[in-house]
């Protein structure tokens, strides 16, 4: 599985970000972060080879549904063949700069939570910036997203406000885990439509 991953990296170092797939400590810590008897819609952006997928799908409850987004076709088809018999999953082949669309499209706007793998703070600035908009246009007032990082950078980023952070020692690399909320101000309204 970490090979098929490696491989991955390999043809898209940016894209995908780190070397292995987050450790069984970083999903446990990630998935704890969910309130499933709350939660009906769910999204994971950037599932990669689906390692929180399968600690999440384990704590959801049966009339819960979970949309996969993911941009790397290799990932794609791993994810859809593993999850072909859960039909709470649905798997979409596609970019999170599209988000709005994508889940409009999929019945799934304004979700309780978005999970997302995207590995925001290693990539430039300008696509950065565009992601997180997109993002932040997808969400409604109590969706959460939560995000696993090197840098808590985004949790000062206009479009969010911060909900509570967790550390993560053991993983490849430490990480940082982030529950947001989307922002409540105009300003950043104004920036997401500009
Ligand atoms: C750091 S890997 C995380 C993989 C997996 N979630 C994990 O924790 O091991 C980042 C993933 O985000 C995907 N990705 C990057 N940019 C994306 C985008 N704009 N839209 C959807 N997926 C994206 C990559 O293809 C890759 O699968």
């Amino acid at each position: 599985m970490s090979f098929f991953f490696f491989k991955r990296v390999l043809a898209n170092p940016v894209r995908v970000g780190y070397i292995v797939p987050s450790s069984p400590f970083l999903t446990h810590m990630t998935a704890r972060l969910i309130n499933y008897s709350k939660a009906r819609t769910l999204v994971e952006l950037g599932p990669g080879e689906g390692c929180h997928t399968r600690r999440i799908v384990r704590s959801m409850t049966p009339d819960t549904r979970l949309l996969l987004l993911e941009l790397d076709d290799h990932f794609v088809r791993h994810l859809t063949a593993q999850f072909a018999h859960d039909p709470r999953v649905t798997v979409v082949h596609g970019d999170a700069m599209h988000l709005s669309e994508i889940l409009s499209r999929h019945g799934a706007a304004e979700p309780d939570y978005i999970v997302s793998g995207i590995p925001f703070t290693i990539m430039g600035r300008e696509l950065r910036e565009k992601l997180l908009g997109n993002i932040a246009l997808a969400m409604g007032p109590a969706t959460r997203i939560i995000t696993y990082q090197t840098s808590v950078l985004i949790s000062e980023h206009r479009h969010f406000e911060l909900v509570r952070r967790k550390h993560c020692l053991l993983n490849v690399p430490p990480i940082h885990i982030l529950e947001l909320r989307k922002a409540d101000t105009a300003a950043s309204l104004a920036a997401v439509l500009g």
